[in-house]
């Protein structure tokens, strides 16, 4: 039978649950570590560390503020409007997302970067300072169902440090085709290891993924269109990229399909065992698949501080149609090695392939 004492501690907790404010409301009798939290501004946003939950409702961010949500570890984040941000001239990140193990669920609500405020065809190469990235997830976890709308430059910079899905992620920089304004618009500049990409949705006009370093990545049923297709690297010097899988992804309508591109400058860096299965590439109107290291040139004169070994077509076929003016396949290697199977490579169209792979055989598949 339950003393007096103890059935009154319980009366006192259930009044401090009742009389808890409306933002912040104890979800049990203890502390506020297991809390729900609101974010309806910039600064409600700034101290998160104790919330369990945190429900994200509609704000606009100011000019000149950027948001940090970084909530407790395992902590679940649900957008139930969206976050507009004003034009500004803070720098980027405008907004991270910073939560160990998180499980963030945007509940198919908008964040929105306002680009057509700043495009001017010169991205983050000059012109009107755009803020990039737009976006920065950190920590770790599940990021789903959010839309990034028309980002300044580049829209999310995936630089996580534990195992992390992303997935029904779109970014949705479409409108910044209109006059070629939009520029730089990366879909996700990825830097980190164990990260997965599943069912993402990307419209721009450049990289739909550029994988920089990392291992243990994979990028799978997801759509680009618009913009340079999928890429590893570009590689800076000391950068390493091992342990990639593109598998049924579909990508159409840009300049390029695939690509492996590695600053030919690049020393101590290295790209191994890229596996390619079963994706769909059409309306390619440069390169279908170019494999170089010659960057930033496409097929130049290639360096040899940054070796690329173990390259596969493989697991179902990569169907490639490339426009009457493009290359099908362009590796242009100085220094690869291994035995490369293509033997699920199908291109066809364009003007041809131009195969100089240094040490490495290619085996199979039609180009
Ligand atoms: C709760 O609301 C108050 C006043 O509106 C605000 O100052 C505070 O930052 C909010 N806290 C959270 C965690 O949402
Ligand atoms: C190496 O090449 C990259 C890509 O063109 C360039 O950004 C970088 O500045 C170059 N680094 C050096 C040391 O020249």
């Amino acid at each position: 039978m339950p003393s007096l004492t103890s059935f009154m501690q319980l009366a006192a907790l259930v009044a401090v649950a009742v009389a808890a404010p409306g933002n912040m409301t104890a979800s049990t009798t203890e502390t506020a570590k297991r809390a729900t939290c609101t974010v309806n501004s910039v600064s409600s946003a700034s101290s998160l560390s104790g919330c369990t939950a945190v429900v994200i409702t509609a704000f606009t961010v100011p000019s000149g503020q950027t948001v940090t949500i970084a909530a407790a570890s395992g902590a679940t984040i649900t957008m139930q409007g969206d976050i507009t941000f004003a034009k500004t001239t803070a720098a980027g990140p405008l907004l991270t997302l910073n939560t160990p193990n998180v499980v963030f669920n945007g509940g198919n609500h908008k964040i929105n970067g306002n680009g057509a405020l700043y495009w001017d065809g010169k991205g983050s190469n000059g012109g009107v300072t755009k803020p990039h990235p737009f976006i920065k997830f950190k920590g770790s976890g599940t990021f789903e169902a959010v839309t990034v709308l028309n980002s300044p430059a580049q829209a999310i910079s995936v630089g996580t440090t534990g195992k992390t899905l992303i997935q029904s992620v779109t970014v949705d920089n479409s409108a910044g085709d209109a006059g070629a304004l939009g520029h730089n618009t990366d879909g996700f500049d990825i830097s980190a290891s164990s990260v997965t990409l599943s069912n993402v949705v990307v419209k721009n006009q450049d990289d739909c993924m550029a994988i920089n370093s990392g291992s243990t990545i994979v990028v799978e049923d997801s759509t680009c269109s618009g913009g340079h297709g999928i890429s590893i690297g570009s590689i800076a010097t000391g950068k390493t990229v091992s342990g990639v899988t593109i598998a049924r992804n579909t990508i159409t309508n840009g300049l390029y399909g695939l690509r492996i591109k590695v600053d030919a400058n690049a020393t101590g860096a290295s790209v191994s065992n890229v596996k390619y299965e079963a994706n769909t590439i059409s309306g390619i109107t440069v390169y279908g698949v170019l494999i170089t290291q010659s960057y930033p040139d496409n097929d130049g004169k290639p360096g040899t501080g940054a070796p690329i070994s173990g390259v596969s077509f493989t697991g179902g076929t990569t169907n490639v149609a490339v426009g009457s003016s493009a290359h099908r396949l362009v590796v242009d290697c100085g220094a690869c090695s291994g035995t490369w199977d293509f033997s699920g490579l199908h291109a066809t169209g364009g003007v041809g392939s131009i195969v100089a792979a240094n040490k490495a055989t290619i085996s199979g598949g039609t180009y």
